[in-house]
């Protein structure tokens, strides 16, 4: 295994600047002193309670935090800071999220044509999108829905096949699985296994 991490995070604190009543501010922490090292080819695992800071976590290594939320510490990725205007530029491309909400949709255009946006080589994007829809036992027509045409699972798929059929370096899977059914979650599984032995480096929160 390659010794350097892909993605480190360094003594990273998020809070939350409130104000109460008389217009007091006060800041609340909502992670604390958090050190993370990712490897290629390495599935890394963060588990925690509900509420315990890992959508932020993964919301700050991809540069969407919502804008009352303050960061402090360092993130680096292949030995550089990554800053806001980097993780802009490398987000959706090099460093893929798979959200756990599924309102990350967008909700005015054909769940197909969001997956194709992650596809690299336009020539094969139809192929390889039927592929994937295959894999995960979504129907061709399912391509040219909206999202509120589909169910729970169905959105779940549809996110995790615009992570699998991207080139990233770096997936950051927010809660992947819930609501799939067994023969999609076996799949989704082995393909971030996939990922991982062709040299990708995955962060999975459960
Ligand atoms: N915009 C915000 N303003 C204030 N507090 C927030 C904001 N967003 C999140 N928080 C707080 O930060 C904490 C961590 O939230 P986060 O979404 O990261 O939890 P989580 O570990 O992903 O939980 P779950 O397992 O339920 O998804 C929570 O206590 C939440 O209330
Ligand atoms: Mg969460």
């Amino acid at each position: 295994m390659n010794k350097k991490p892909i993605l480190s995070v360094r003594n990273l604190e998020i809070s939350f600047s409130q104000y109460t009543k008389g217009l007091r501010r006060i800041d609340s922490k909502a992670i604390n002193n958090l050190d993370i090292d990712l490897y290629k080819g390495e599935i890394l695992a963060v588990v925690g309670s509900s509420g315990s800071g890992k959508s932020l976590l993964a919301h700050s290594i991809l540069g969407i935090l919502p804008s009352n939320a303050n960061l402090k510490g360092d993130i680096y990725y292949k030995d550089e800071i990554l800053d806001e205007k980097r993780k802009e530029k490398l987000r959706g491309k090099e460093i893929v999220f798979i959200p756990q909400s599924v309102n990350y949709l967008d909700p005015l255009m054909e769940v197909g044509k969001q997956v194709k946006i992650s596809i690299k080589d336009k020539k094969k994007s139809n192929t390889i999108l039927e592929r994937v829809f295959r894999k995960y036992n979504l129907d061709k027509k399912v391509e040219k829905y909206y999202p509120f045409q589909l169910s729970g699972g169905m959105a779940r798929k549809v996110l995790l096949s615009s992570a699998l059929v991207s080139n990233a370096e770096v997936i950051i899977a927010d809660e992947p699985t819930p609501g799939l059914d067994e023969k999609s979650l076996n799949e989704a599984l082995k393909d971030f296994r996939d990922l991982a032995d062709n040299g990708c480096a995955v962060l999975i929160i459960t």
